[in-house]
């Protein structure tokens, strides 16, 4: 007995370090790709003026040096659930890391602008890639009670990445390092590589692949003191019971699944029109029309007022997101953003009037400093609100058999929209001002604020089956819709 007694606990000493470990990894691995995507969309900010010196780009390249990362990302997103179904998730992740790792050489390394756009569309792939294997390998291999945790850090990471991203632009500020802010990527993108090599595929892919000894192993490493026979079994079942409900990408487009999939894709749209691109790439150049005149104050804003308040309200938001509504969030979240946009937009008619020699009601500094306070309210009220909202609601409002396909749409409609914005943003800029555009901006939010009042419902405190239901059924959509409101 007693022998035996101490074969159990020693037992259970071996593998509490080994299952610890095997937390961290996934930890690491999502916590990874979320630095790198975040970096990867902000350090394009600080390397766009040495970029345009060095190569002499037209605006229009400008912007497609910015913008193709959101392109490559959108057809990543798109191939990454039939090659997480084919390869695994992890060597899923595996190839977008190698691919970021390409990528940031290409960059760091480019003759010309076009062998620069090729190296962007390929950071841009791994982004897309990984923006939908890493959360899914993470919700897979994370125990339950740790699984919303795991993909909350995935939201902070990415926040933290853009942090960096202006971190190491503004320690590499100057004409030629542009090479560097980029190529350092690859630093994160190995480490991934390494993180990722001695960790198994998600016991859930291994059952897909009828391979139960691997998920046996997997699921052994990670939850040693359940019983693993029993959640294989679980694992078995619920795999063949998608496979059966699983619909064709046309069945997502199906008339029954119109309504759900219409609020998914247009609340990623949405996220994206009310304009956070825009300021988190072009960020520099905002202050920069500002009044900011110097590159090292600049940086200085961009780093903090944007990158700083970004990654602290996201940490308040992610704590706190589960306690409200989402539909209250996003009322309140896009009215500041509104308010925001109004603002800036109002600031830059005030400079446009002093370039134009006419009298304005604010001097360069006072529009500066409105300026930046404006822009912490309005990256401060998205990261409560659109920012972590958007991608909860786009994972709770589908039924089991499109989940993985409808998930994939809305991501790809984001990513497209996110190409949109950031593609035109100096074009418009140049067509109708500055002001102009930060006044479209403010227009989406008004959209936006009516859109969720009037036709998203309520889906905090429902069960994923009680929101399923909710669309075949007028009046609980109508009362979820109105609810608290
Ligand atoms: C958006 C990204 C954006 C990020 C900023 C995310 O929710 O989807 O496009 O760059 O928030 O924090």
């Amino acid at each position: 007995m007693s022998e035996n007694g101490t074969v159990v606990a020693s037992e259970s000493y071996t593998k509490r370090p080994r299952m610890a470990l095997a937390l961290l990894g996934v930890g690491l691995v999502i916590m990874l790709a979320g630095l790198l995507f975040g970096y990867d969309q902000g350090v394009i900010s600080g390397a766009l003026d040495g970029i345009k010196r060095d190569f002499h780009v037209n605006t229009f390249l400008l912007e497609i040096i910015t913008s193709w990362v959101t392109l490559g990302a959108m057809a990543g997103a798109i191939a990454a659930g039939a090659m997480a179904d084919k390869f695994g998730r992890r060597w899923t992740i595996l190839l977008a890391s190698i691919l970021f790792t390409l990528g940031a050489l290409i960059e760091a390394l480019a003759p010309g602008s076009t062998i620069l756009v090729i190296g962007r569309l390929t950071v841009g792939f791994g982004v897309g890639v990984a923006s939908v294997a890493a959360p899914l390998y993470a919700s897979e291999m994370a125990p339950a009670r740790l699984r919303g945790r795991f993909v909350s850090l995935y939201q902070f990471a990415i926040t933290a990445g853009i942090f960096a991203a202006y971190f190491v632009d503004f320690l590499l500020q100057g004409s030629d390092r542009w090479r560097l802010m980029l190529g350092i990527s690859a630093v994160p993108a190995v480490l991934l590589v390494i993180a990722v090599v001695p960790l198994p595929d998600s016991p859930r892919w291994y059952m897909k692949m009828l391979r139960r000894n691997d998920a046996q192993k997997s699921l052994k490493r990670i939850e040693p003191h359940c019983d693993v026979e029993e959640r294989l079994d679980e694992i078995a079942k619920s795999v063949e019971d998608d496979s059966k409900k699983s619909m064709s990408w046309m069945g997502v487009f199906a008339l029954q699944w119109r309504k759900p999939l219409m609020i998914g894709v247009t609340l990623a749209i949405l996220q994206q029109l009310t304009g956070i691109n825009a300021i988190i790439y072009y960020a520099n150049q905002i202050f920069a029309s500002a009044g900011f005149t110097s590159p090292d104050s600049q940086s200085k804003a961009t780093l903090w007022a944007v990158g700083g308040v970004n990654v602290i309200a996201t940490l308040v938001a992610v704590m706190w997101v589960d306690r409200f509504g989402r539909k209250p969030l996003l009322l309140i979240g896009t009215t500041g953003m509104f308010l925001s946009l109004v603002t800036v937009g109002a600031m830059f008619f005030s400079l446009d009037k002093i370039d134009a020699g006419t009298t304005a009601r604010v001097s360069e500094s006072q529009a500066g400093i409105v300026t930046v306070i404006a822009l912490v309210v309005f990256i401060a009220s998205f990261a409560f609100s659109l920012g972590p909202v958007v991608w909860t609601v786009i994972n709770e409002i589908f039924p089991s058999e499109v989940r993985g396909k409808a998930v994939a749409v809305a991501t790809a409609a984001n990513w497209f929209a996110a190409w949109l914005v950031s593609q035109f943003f100096l074009t418009l800029v140049d067509a109708i001002g500055s002001s102009g555009v930060f006044w479209l901006f403010a227009f989406f939010c008004i959209v936006t604020f009516i859109f969720v009042k009037r036709v998203m419902p309520e889906t905090k405190g429902r069960t994923l089956e009680e929101i399923q239901e909710m669309w075949g059924d007028k009046k609980k959509l109508h009362d979820a819709i109105h609810e608290h409101l």
